[in-house]
């Protein structure tokens, strides 16, 4: 096992000091191979990184194991049906996750079943972004990589006291991680900035007593950790509206799937009015008649508030719809339904 003893004394002791915290205070995670022990599996180190993008560990948690029972290898995911993956998916959300996740099991299935294993190749994959090849090349490969998170960002944002706000610190936010970012262990590293991250040098009340680096950080000997980093003020959040359509038929429900692109992509979903980020609904329902109001759903996306209001309607006589199919109520559970829909789904089944 390489100890911390061995980084790069460039790199300080910022490096050193925060492995060897991590060799005791690592977090016991299901993707994770603790220090010392042999390397997780590619696969796996992918699919947690992308699993946790705006996500935390807790929800991310069930969906790993899912995943990995359900495909044990990157070949198995590859040639899965992409409406088995999008339906596996839901609730996790962001889900255009899941359709470049497909994207890269298939292109890494057709060079043979191997990841590459340097940054820049990895980069190259379809829907690999910057901070996934870095973490994968890092985490997976062993290689040098800087890897710069959410909890990173705040961590070395304090360390080095960057006042900029964000997002326009990144730039001197990475340059200030390469700078203690250590030749071997980065991916040790990188998790140990997260750990950190997540654990002691919080948003709210850092706990800098406990912190193995707390002698090198410039924002706790200023004295206020806490309002660092700066957030650039945001825009107003919008309520946008719209209806969802809950149209039943002899113990079934008229189930869409959404068009590939763009918002809930790829879905199994109510059909609804055509409401998005950006405007109101204002589509006709797919049935002329006999609707009445189930209630209102109010979900919170990233960019925005939507209140749905749900409209219930009885196809006994059975009228004809466009593209879709009668799902069975009892097992509404299995259509994988995005969580907006899902709450519309319960609210109509407990109305019913
Ligand atoms: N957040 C994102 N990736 C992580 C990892 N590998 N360990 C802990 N938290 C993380």
């Amino acid at each position: 096992m390489q100890t911390s003893g061995e980084t790069n004394s460039g790199a300080g002791t910022i490096a050193g000091d925060l492995l060897a915290w991590y060799d005791v205070h690592a977090r016991r995670l299901p993707w994770r191979r603790l220090p010392g022990e042999a390397p997780q599996e590619p696969y796996r180190v992918w699919l947690s990184e992308v699993m946790l993008q705006q996500t935390t560990v807790a929800a991310v948690g069930p969906y790993f194991a899912k995943f990995t029972q359900r495909w044990p290898a990157v070949i198995d995911l590859a040639a899965a049906d992409d409406a088995d993956v999008m339906a596996a998916w839901a609730g996790l959300g962001y889900y255009a996750r899941a359709r470049n996740l497909l994207a890269c099991a298939r292109a890494v299935a057709a060079m043979g079943g191997a990841f590459p294993d340097t940054e820049e190749a990895l980069r190259a994959l379809p829907g690999l972004g910057a901070y996934t090849a870095a973490a994968v090349a890092a985490i997976a490969f062993g290689r040098r990589a800087v890897v710069v998170d959410a909890n990173v960002e705040r961590v070395v944002a304090r360390l080095f006291a960057i006042t900029e706000p964000l997002p326009g610190a990144r730039p001197a936010i990475r340059e200030a991680t390469d700078a203690i970012t250590p030749e071997v262990r980065a991916g040790d590293f990188a998790q140990a900035m997260m750990d950190l991250g997540a654990t002691v040098c919080t948003v709210k009340a850092p706990r800098c007593l406990l912190c193995p680096i707390r002698d090198e950080c410039r924002a706790y000997a200023e004295g206020d950790p806490e309002r660092l980093p700066v957030k650039a003020a945001k825009k107003a959040r919008p309520t946008r509206r719209g209806r969802a359509f809950w149209i039943v038929r002899d113990g079934t429900v008229w189930l869409v799937r959404r068009p590939g692109k763009g918002m809930l992509g790829g879905m199994r979903a109510l059909p609804d009015d055509g409401w998005n980020a950006r405007a109101d609904g204002h589509g006709e329902p797919p049935l002329a008649g006999g609707w009445r109001s189930g209630g209102l759903v109010r979900h919170t996306f990233s960019h925005f508030d939507l209140e749905l209001q749900l409209m219930l309607c009885d196809a006994a006589g059975g009228a004809s719809l466009a593209e879709g199919e009668w799902w069975p109520l009892a097992g509404i559970e299995e259509a994988g339904l995005p969580t907006v829909f899902a709450k519309a789904a319960q609210l109509a089944l407990a109305g019913a």
